[in-house]
Order: structure tokens, then C-alpha cells, then sequence
């Protein structure tokens, strides 16, 4: 048996765990980049609270707050150049998955300057001290050493992977989302569970990621009765939290798979949201894989629906139907480009089950056809 599990990041969760741990930042450096988005930030509570404990700190800080959905290579390429400018110690990402993917590739960049046309070709070896703040519970880039940056010449999106991304810590305070829109409550609890599937389905799953994605699986599925009633209390809110981040350790090392793969496809060229995008195939991809073990023997199904609590696969299409609502439709010329373009993704060489371009192209049609 090979095992190569890593997980160097330390994760603090709890009300004001930021405050309550600010000797942590005090560590890193005079002065910190924040990253984040234009607004969410600022409402929900942990902007405030981050300057107050920067200043608590003595420290001082340069606000970056224009990374938007699904960061572009010029956006973190603007973040690095203020981390020189503005002579930053560390960076602190606050937002859903694009303001810490936008900071840890920035953290790269400024202190190994390259072309950007190098960005998806290089492995950085350094970056300087990162610290996530997440403020949905989806993601899990709080805990992984990928970013994933909007890629125009090759039309999807593409991971910049390294363990120098890792952040350095992961502040964990659920009362940050707790007035999070239902439909971005679903669609970042959807890219969680997405993550510990894809991660029991992937070549690299081992027996110490395995258990992780069980967990994060069971209690994303003990959520789904909440999200989808629109009336999740805190208690709900934290265990989203800590599912979402048991899946980042997942991807962390196993990586996503498939459903990534296409799901790059219908954010690019669709705009559908990334956790919405995978949960509209998820559904379909499981009935592939499960009808390719009947042939082998094997049951990851079997053991992804008992993490589930569900009888079969109908019953979870039921589920994610029932969180999604009515499914975009896509035309069949455009689906068949998307299957061709997923098919050369790293992620499909990543899944236990490899699927051809026509499985591809049969859970688009499945999915949005
Ligand atoms: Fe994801």
C-alpha cells in the first residue's frame, strides 16, 4: 500500500476564532494583502473583524478587493504586483473560492515574478504566508494547494496546483454565513459533496482520504433537508463548514475528477455557477461509474450511497433535483465540444473509472441535453 497524504495547514473553527487566535497572525509579518470581493466581505461580518484584529496586532494591511468570480490570470497578476508595492508580508483571503484561489496564486507570484502566458505551465516552489477566511462552505481551498484561475486561451478553467499554496492557517467561523442566499448555500454545499464523491472515485483515494470523504458525505446529506427548506441554524451552518473543509483535505490529495472536468465547461461557456454545475452532473456521471463496477466487481457506489443514508441512485437524482430545481438546457452541437475539451483535462486521468469522450458527452446529454 502507497499513501503520500499531506495536510500542513492548521484549522481553527469556532465563534471569533480570528480574534481569539490573533497571535497566529501576529507571526507572519508588518503588513498583510487582503483579498477579497467587492461586497460579501464587507456585510457579513469578517472584514470588520479581520482590520480589528490586524490593528489589535499592530499590523497594517492593503486592501484588494476586486477579485471576482472565477478570478482571471490579470486579476491575480494586479493582487501580486500590490503585494510588491505595497511591501506585504502575507495575504489574507476572505470569500468563497475565488478570493482564495485569486490570493494563494497572487502569494506565488510575488515572490517568483513570471510572464503570465508561463501562469498554467509553472510550478511554484514558494509563495509567501497565506490565511484563509472562508465565507461559504463549499470551496475547501482553505485547506488545498490548488487555485483555479479562468484560462481564456485554452476556454475553461485550469488549476494551478503546488504545495506551496496551502495556507498557512484556516479560520473557520460559521457565523459568517449566516445570512448567505439559499441558492449560494446549495450550490457551494453541492461542490463539497462533489468534492468527497469525486474523491472516493479517484485513482489517488486511499484509506486515510476515504474516511475524511465518508464524513464530509454524511454530513452534507444530513444537511440537504435544511438547505432545501431554506432555514439553516447555526448548528447547520457549522457542519456544512467543517464538511466543506473535510473535502478541501479530500481534493487535497486525491484531486476532483470528471465532474470537475465538465463542470469547467458549463461555468466557462455557460456562466452556471461551479457548485451548481457539478451537482447537475453528478447524478449522471454516478450511474456511469456504477454501471462500469457492475462489470468489475467493485461497489464505490454502494459505499458513496451508505455515506449518503440513501437506497439507491434515484433516490439521490431526487435530491440534488429537488436542491437544483429546473436544469438549464444546452444544444447538442455545444455539448459535444464541451465532452471534447473535458476529455483532455488532467482530472479524467485522475478517475478510478476513466470514461471515454462518448461517456463524457452521454452525462452531458443526460445532465443538460
Ligand atoms: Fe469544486
Amino acid at each position: 500500500m502507497n499513501i503520500n497524504y499531506c495536510m500542513p495547514t492548521r484549522v481553527l473553527m469556532g465563534d471569533d476564532c480570528l480574534s481569539g487566535n490573533r497571535g497566529l497572525l501576529k507571526d507572519l509579518g508588518k503588513k498583510a494583502l487582503l483579498v477579497t470581493g467587492s461586497h460579501s466581505a464587507k456585510q457579513n461580518g469578517a472584514l470588520g473583524d479581520l482590520v480589528k484584529t490586524l490593528e489589535a496586532n499592530g499590523q497594517a494591511y492593503y486592501l484588494f478587493d476586486k477579485v471576482m468570480s472565477n478570478p482571471t490570470v490579470d486579476c491575480v497578476f494586479e493582487a501580486a504586483g500590490l503585494c510588491g508595492q505595497e511591501g506585504c508580508d502575507f495575504l489574507v483571503a476572505i470569500g468563497g473560492g475565488s478570493p482564495m484561489d485569486a490570493a494563494k496564486v497572487a502569494a506565488a507570484l510575488a515572490v517568483n515574478p513570471i510572464a503570465k502566458l508561463a501562469i498554467f505551465s509553472t510550478t511554484f516552489t514558494s509563495a509567501l504566508p497565506i490565511v484563509a477566511i472562508p465565507t461559504t462552505a463549499g470551496t475547501g481551498s482553505e485547506v488545498t494547494p490548488n487555485a483555479i484561475l479562468t484560462n481564456d486561451a485554452a476556454q475553461t478553467k485550469t488549476s494551478v496546483a503546488s504545495p506551496a499554496l496551502f495556507p498557512r492557517f484556516a479560520f473557520l467561523d460559521a457565523t459568517y454565513m449566516s445570512s448567505l442566499p439559499q441558492v449560494i448555500t446549495i450550490n457551494t454545499a453541492i461542490d463539497a459533496l462533489s468534492h468527497s464523491v469525486e474523491g472516493m472515485l479517484a485513482v489517488r483515494a486511499s484509506v486515510i482520504s476515504d474516511p475524511l470523504a465518508k464524513a464530509s458525505i454524511r454530513a452534507i446529506a444530513e444537511c440537504f433537508e435544511s438547505i432545501a427548506g431554506n432555514k439553516p441554524g447555526k448548528a447547520v451552518r457549522e457542519k456544512l463548514l467543517w464538511a466543506s473543509t473535510l473535502g478541501g483535505m479530500v481534493i487535497a490529495n486525491t484531486g476532483t475528477t470528471a465532474v470537475h472536468a465538465l463542470g469547467y465547461q458549463l461555468t466557462y461557456h455557460k456562466h452556471i455557477d461551479h457548485g451548481r454545475a457539478n451537482g447537475l452532473l453528478l447524478g449522471a456521471y454516478l450511474r456511469f461509474v456504477a454501471e462500469k463496477e457492475k462489470a468489475q466487481g467493485t461497489n464505490r457506489i454502494g459505499e458513496i450511497l451508505a455515506a449518503l443514508d440513501l437506497g439507491s441512485l434515484e433516490d439521490f437524482s431526487a435530491c440534488l433535483d429537488r436542491l437544483l430545481g429546473p436544469r438549464e438546457k444546452v444544444d447538442a452541437a455545444a455539448l459535444e465540444g464541451y465532452a471534447e475539451k473535458a476529455f483532455q483535462a488532467k482530472n479524467i486521468a485522475n478517475a478510478l473509472i476513466k470514461p471515454e469522450k462518448a461517456d463524457l458527452l452521454a452525462v452531458l446529454q443526460q445532465s443538460i441535453g
